[in-house]
């Protein structure tokens, strides 16, 4: 089996603009030109390679795909940040009411949306050049999505599945940070703190191990990290926080839980902050990226 790991960073605000927030990650990664490494370019070597760079997002040049999935879609962010790349762009999702949501955003001419289950995929076989997921293979049945993801992809076509664990807040004073960090750690322990652990996804274990413990098909695989960084205010970081899965089974099952506001003056304490509605962070995502090529003749 080849597989390889990298880490690489990349500056959010360069993005956001255009792509939105997983757009920003994909940008930089279908970009070659983005800090010289573009790890999709690395995966298709040895087939097609991406070789159009700024041209594909300015519209200037034929796209370089033509077709792409997107499963677990949501409300279509990455979805829609695929549009530049690939002819034909569909995204899918179990729930109705996402794909609700995804249909009534201002989408470009060649994204579509449709109800469809990661293990069992409206698509045709040997269909698509790329799928990708972010934030939702963890909850996918793996017994079934490896044999389907065969099923749709073409020879030489790739699986990129995107997620993260948590969100940290960097420092430049090392002890602050790492007091930062074993904050976030202590709050969103999903297996240690007394008050979250009931409410934690059994799934939580895939993405603490960074992806690694999903079979993903295929022997020529790669594994990238990426650190996404923006700022943010402090509130708006502790709002983020609140849309994780356990943190809303938490609030469902606790309407007046104090849970946010501790974490918040947590926070606030270790910066010496006062205003928090006000006060920037540096906000860190770290993410993975687990790629896999399907083997075809080059
Ligand atoms: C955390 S959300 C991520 C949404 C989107 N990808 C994003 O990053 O904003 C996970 C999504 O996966 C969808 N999902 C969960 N299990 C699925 C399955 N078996 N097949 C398709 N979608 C699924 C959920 O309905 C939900 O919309």
């Amino acid at each position: 089996m080849k597989m390889s790991c990298k880490r690489c960073v990349f500056t959010l605000s360069e993005y956001t603009t255009s792509h939105g927030f997983w757009g920003s990650l994909l940008a930089g990664l279908l970009e070659p030109e983005n800090n010289g490494f573009s790890p999709l370019n690395l995966l298709f070597s040895g087939s097609r390679r991406v070789t159009a760079g700024r041209g594909i997002v300015t519209g200037g040049r034929k796209k370089p795909f033509e077709t792409a999935l997107d499963i677990g879609c949501g409300s279509g962010q990455l979805t829609r940040s695929l549009s530049p790349y690939f002819n034909d762009v569909l995204g899918v999702d179990i729930s109705p009411a996402q794909i609700g949501v995804a249909k009534t955003a201002q989408n470009p001419q060649n994204v579509s949306f449709s109800v469809g289950k990661a293990e069992d995929l409206p698509v045709a076989d040997s269909s698509l050049d790329l799928i990708t997921s972010a934030s939702a293979s963890h909850y996918f049945d793996w017994s079934m999505f490896p044999k389907e993801v065969n099923r749709v992809l073409k020879p030489n076509g790739c699986l990129a599945v995107l997620g993260f664990h948590h969100l940290y807040i960097d420092h430049p004073n090392e002890a602050i940070r790492k007091k930062l960090d074993d904050c976030v750690e202590s709050y969103f322990d999903y297996e240690n703190n007394v008050r979250l652990k009931d409410y934690s996804p059994i799934q939580y274990q895939h993405t603490k191990e960074g992806y690694r413990t999903l079979q993903v098909p295929f022997d020529d695989q790669k594994c990238v990290n990426v650190d996404l960084r923006y700022d943010i205010s402090i509130t708006d970081f502790i709002e983020c926080t609140k849309t994780y899965a356990a943190a809303v089974q938490l609030m469902k099952d606790n309407p007046g839980t104090s849970y946010f506001t501790d974490f918040k003056h947590s926070i606030m304490s270790i910066l010496g902050a006062e205003e928090p509605d006000v006060t920037m962070v540096k906000s860190r995502m770290p993410v993975f990226v687990r790629l896999a090529r399907k083997p075809g003749k080059h």
